[in-house]
């Protein structure tokens, strides 16, 4: 009988061990998952760009209802570890192959200042796929692809044709900013080496 007794008591103190180290088990890797997606947020606002002191939001009312959608999921999302801004603001100008040799005719100045237009093929869709990789990223796939499309679309809007001179100043006051707020950062970014 104490016998019985003891090997209960040794088997529930065997239950209760077992469960207390799988749930350490469980703890540890929690917190390395949660230790990468807090590294990327901490990398991201580490080190900011000039696109991130501009504002976090923009006008889009004239915007179709699914460029509107990618908008909300753009807020929403791409908010997790740097702000909106860091996108808003980019010099990114996703433009079709076809497109760039229209804008190259159109308006040349917009291909000879990097740092407030960078007009490249497939450059939203390879960020947001990029962004999308990163440990602990939230973006679904649906998502994404609505983000990207209205990046397309808006960054064509506000950085081109009737908006162009309008967004060079815009961008050219964000770069004043940054060189003026973290200088070591905007030379490693933007600097005479680059
Ligand atoms: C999991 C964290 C995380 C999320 C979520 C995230 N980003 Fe980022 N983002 C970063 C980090 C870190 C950087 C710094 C550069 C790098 O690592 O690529 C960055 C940099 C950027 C840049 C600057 C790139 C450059 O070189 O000029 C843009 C633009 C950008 N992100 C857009 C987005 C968009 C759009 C989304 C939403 C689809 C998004 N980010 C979501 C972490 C994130």
């Amino acid at each position: 009988m104490v016998y019985r007794t003891r090997l209960v008591i040794g088997c529930l103190f065997g239950v209760f061990v077992g469960v207390g180290l799988s749930m350490r088990v469980g703890d540890v890797a929690k917190a390395a998952e949660k230790t990468a997606a807090e590294l990327e947020k901490e990398k991201a606002l580490q080190n900011p760009y000039a696109n991130d002191l501009g504002p976090t939001t923009i006008d889009i009312s004239k915007y179709s209802a699914e460029l509107q959608e990618g908008y909300r999921y753009l807020q929403k999302r791409c908010a997790q570890c740097h702000t909106p801004a860091r996108p808003l603001n980019s010099q990114f100008l996703e433009l079709k192959p076809e497109e760039i040799a229209e804008w190259k005719a159109k308006q040349p100045d917009v291909f000879q200042a990097p740092f407030v237009w960078q007009p490249e093929s497939g450059v939203w869709q390879r960020y947001v796929k990029r962004m999308m990789g990163k440990p602990g990223c939230e973006v679904q796939q649906n998502e994404g692809k609505v983000i990207w499309k209205f990046l397309v679309y808006d960054s064509k809007t506000r950085k081109l044709g009737a908006n162009k001179d309008k967004w060079a100043a815009h961008r050219k006051q964000l770069l004043a900013q940054c060189k003026e707020k973290y200088p070591k950062r905007y030379e490693e970014l933007y600097g005479a080496k680059k």
